[in-house]
């Protein structure tokens, strides 16, 4: 049984296994109605949970779908209206559910949740987005990457803005799959020390630059997320915006990296503030390539959790 937390606890060698089995369902699935079944039923007989104490559009779409094509069931939970809401521990929870359910999905606040549900759960739980990363996110992302331009490992990758959770993944994989990152936004917003020391121990370079010009030269992929994150206080909206204008997204921006460097969001964007319109509907722009890749990804890492 394997639960699959983060990037930078993961296996590497499962890491690519879970991409290029991906990019196989995916090739499969090819003018299919999103409906319709994988053939192999891989998680036939199976419930999963998906337990929500945030918000979301694309992990709950992409997780819900992805079980029902490969033939298992969902129940779909808010955290709010669970007893976990309301005084019950994380850990009876996981014992609860795990009674009932072969795979859990949680959407949470603090990473601490995620880890007890991990610890006293007895099925498979996966990280859908904490405080702190959103490895789903960026294992959508590596495929999508590799799908338009090949091979990640070699290439530089610039996260622009918040050194947030999302950045946090980017930088993980950056050590899993050897790619170089740069990290170009204000030092009060900087990545996690321990996220650029993981990759620096796998061998890449992973460095910040104040200067989002300077930072971006040579870059394969430019990427950047929200500046004001789900677990932000929004009373820290106007700081930081006033913070992160210099490290918007813009076409004068992208004009400094390679002329064929691409250009990722995980959204949901604020158009016009972290990155322009301009640039999000642009030719090197692939937002909703990784939107959709969040399905075949995470199927594939359900797949390697229940071994099936
Ligand atoms: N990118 C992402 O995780 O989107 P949702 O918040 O809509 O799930
Ligand atoms: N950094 C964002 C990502 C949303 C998918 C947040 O945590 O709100």
């Amino acid at each position: 049984m394997n639960s699959f937390l983060d990037i930078h606890t993961t296996d590497k060698a499962a890491l690519r296994g879970m991409i290029d089995n991906a990019r196989r369902m995916k090739d499969a699935r090819a003018g299919q109605p999103k409906g319709a079944l994988d053939g192999e039923l891989p998680l036939k007989n199976r419930m999963v949970a998906l337990i929500f104490e945030k918000p979301s559009t694309r992990t709950r779409v992409s997780f819900d779908l992805g079980v029902r094509q490969m033939g298992g069931q969902t129940m779909v939970l808010s955290g709010k209206e669970m007893q976990l809401g309301h005084g019950e521990t994380i850990a009876d929870t996981a014992r609860v559910l795990s009674r009932y359910v072969d795979l859990i999905m949680i959407r949470t606040f603090e990473e601490a949740t995620l880890l007890e549900m991990a610890e006293h759960a007895t099925v498979p739980v996966i990280n859908g987005l904490t405080n702190r990363t959103h490895p789903c996110q960026i294992m959508a992302d590596v495929m999508t990457f590799e799908e338009h331009r090949g091979p990640i490992a070699g290439r530089k990758v610039v996260w622009s803005g918040d050194g947030n959770n999302v950045c946090a993944s980017m930088i993980h994989a950056a050590g899993q799959f050897g790619y170089d990152f740069t990290f170009t936004g204000p030092s009060t917003l900087d990545p996690e020390a321990e996220a650029l020391a993981f990759a620096r121990a796998q061998g890449v370079n992973a460095v910040i630059e104040r200067d989002p010009a300077l930072a971006v030269q040579g870059a394969d992929l430019v990427v950047t997320d929200t500046w004001v994150s789900m677990h932000d206080p929004q009373s820290a909206r106007e700081r930081r915006h006033n913070q992160l204008r210099g490290y918007q997204v813009n076409a004068a921006l992208m004009a400094q990296a390679k002329p064929e460097a691409l250009f990722m969001h995980c959204l949901p964007a604020h158009r016009d503030d972290e990155v322009t319109s301009e640039v999000m509907d642009g030719p090197n722009s692939v937002i909703f390539d990784e939107a959709e890749n969040r399905l075949h990804a995470q199927k594939a890492i359900m797949r390697w959790c229940l071994n099936t």
